[in-house]
C-alpha cells in the first residue's frame, strides 16, 4: 500500500493529488481517481467536490461520478454550447472512466489500495 497523506490533511470536501491519483473527501467517503480530465486534461486534483458528491473539473466545471469515474455533466461554458459535445464525453467516459483506486484509513493515515 502508498501512503496518501495523514486523514486529518484531507477533511471532507478537500481534494489532493496523490502521485497519478486525485483523492478527495466527500463527507466521509475518500475516493482515489485518475487526475487527467478526459475533455482537455486538467489536472483533477485541483477540482472540487459539488453538493451531489461529484468531482468537477477546475478548468470547464465537468463534473465526474467518483465511483464510476464516469463524466456525468458535460464541460461548461462555451463548450456546453456545442451540440452532442456533452454527451459525447458521457459516452466516452462510459467506455474509458477514469481509473478508480481504493483508499484506505489506518490510524489516521489514508493508503491507496494495491
Ligand atoms: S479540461 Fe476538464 S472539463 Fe475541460
Amino acid at each position: 500500500m502508498t501512503r496518501i497523506a495523514g486523514a486529518a490533511d484531507v477533511p471532507p470536501g478537500t481534494v489532493i493529488r496523490a502521485g497519478k491519483y486525485a483523492v478527495g473527501n466527500n463527507n466521509g467517503d475518500y475516493f482515489a481517481v485518475s487526475r487527467r480530465c478526459r475533455h482537455l486534461g486538467a489536472d483533477l486534483s485541483e477540482g472540487s467536490i459539488d453538493a451531489d458528491g461529484c468531482l468537477v473539473c477546475p478548468w470547464h466545471q465537468s463534473a465526474y461520478d467518483v465511483r464510476t469515474g464516469q463524466m456525468v455533466r458535460g464541460p461548461q461554458g462555451a463548450f456546453a454550447k456545442i451540440p452532442g459535445l456533452g454527451a459525447f464525453y458521457q459516452a466516452l467516459t462510459r467506455v474509458f472512466p477514469l481509473r478508480r483506486q481504493s483508499v484506505i484509513e489506518r490510524s489516521g493515515d489514508l493508503y491507496l489500495g494495491d
